[in-house]
């Protein structure tokens, strides 16, 4: 009953350690990798900061299509999402967990199907080695969004009106994605890409031993495509590719009004491997005072019969130069996928 309260439960009840289900096998704690060190690389030249209003239009297509062929990730701005939108969005995520716990008690539930915004922390506490650092508020926003009285009160009026803004975000992306690809730009909005959009407003709390647990264990992203805004704390890192089998933990720094943009495991699908669905982790929050807050918009199909697949325009039939690396799953097959590899939480594109 215990995990009702969260993490910030933890913390409020006075604890000075961390409890031992928080403890992370070691081989995967930032201070002992063996097979990836964090590095010293160039943060903003990994994960590049791209202008959307930048003219030439074809200057900041190919800034889209590089980012996502190498990194799959970057950050944008100039990308129409109201700064004062961004700003209440991060301050409702924080407001409602630092809610009385009875507050969010009613939110409270493990039950995907239970009700359309939902409060937890570590929903896949069964599946994993270790509990991580963080509580969630999750909201099924499209295609049927909550009503007002579904919502908790500190996030009414704003989480409406940030995820209308990330839908219109979302097209826009996908049409400087399809134009990477050399498709029309109404491609991937055709397909269906954006037809869901889910919001995780995640909380991490202050961690009294940051050494030992993480805020979130790497994984890439089942979706579709990741909108991301993250408060000025830190701690995101993704896994980079520097050549010569070395990878390395790069950070995805702050940046003020920017969203950081990712693709994910059915982008990678339909791109036929052009685009990157890449490994991405949180640190547990070092800092003493705040919390760190995140909201992650996760830009999906819908959970049609429809089938998905690498695109046909950028495919070659067997044989030729680009023939399609994987087949074609409907939504159901590949969710069934990645449950079933879901302990590991690793690109699951096989
Ligand atoms: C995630 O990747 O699920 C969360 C990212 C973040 O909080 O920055
Ligand atoms: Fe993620």
């Amino acid at each position: 009953d215990d995990t009702k309260a969260g993490v910030k439960g933890l913390l409020d009840a006075g604890a000075t350690s961390i409890p031992a289900i928080f403890h992370h096998p070691p081989d995967s704690l930032p201070q002992q990798e063996t097979d990836a060190s964090s590095t010293t690389v160039d943060a903003h030249a990994a994960v590049p900061v791209i202008d959307l209003r930048a003219a030439p239009r074809e200057e900041v297509v190919g800034l889209v299509r590089a980012a996502a062929e190498t990194a799959g990730f970057f950050q944008v701005v100039n990308h129409g999402v109201p700064g004062e939108v961004m700003a209440a969005a991060l301050a409702a995520v924080r407001g409602f967990n630092e809610e009385p716990v009875e507050a969010k008690r009613p939110y409270y539930t493990r039950d995907t199907a239970a009700r359309k915004v939902r409060f937890y922390s570590n929903l896949d506490l069964f599946q994993s080695p270790a509990a991580c650092w963080r509580d969630t508020i999750f909201c099924d926003m499209a295609p049927e969004p909550p009503t007002p009285e579904e919502m908790p009160e500190p996030l009414r009026s704003v989480m409406f009106e940030y995820t209308d803004a990330v839908r219109k975000l979302a097209v826009w992306m996908f049409e400087l994605l399809s134009e990477s690809l050399g498709l029309a730009s109404d491609h991937l909005s055709k397909m269906g890409c954006g037809e869901s959009l889910k919001v995780a407003g995640n909380y991490y709390p202050p961690c009294p031993e940051p050494h030992l647990t993480l805020g979130n264990t790497r994984h890439t992203d089942p979706t579709f495509l990741t909108v991301l805004l993250q408060d000025g704390v830190g701690g995101l890192q993704v896994l980079l590719d520097r050549g010569g089998g070395q990878r390395g933990w790069v950070d995805v720094p702050p940046v003020p009004g920017a969203l950081i943009i990712n693709v994910g495991d059915l982008l990678q699908l339909v791109s036929n491997s052009r685009f990157r669905s890449v490994e991405h982790r949180v640190l547990a929050n070092k800092g003493t005072g705040a919390a760190r807050v995140s909201v992650a918009a996760f830009v999906d199909v819908g959970r049609s019969m429809r089938r998905y697949g690498p695109i046909q325009e950028i495919v070659t039939p067997p044989g030729g130069g680009n023939p399609p690396i994987y087949r074609s799953v409907t939504v159901e097959e590949f969710i069934a996928h990645f449950y079933r590899k879901g302990s590991e939480r690793r690109p699951r594109l096989d």
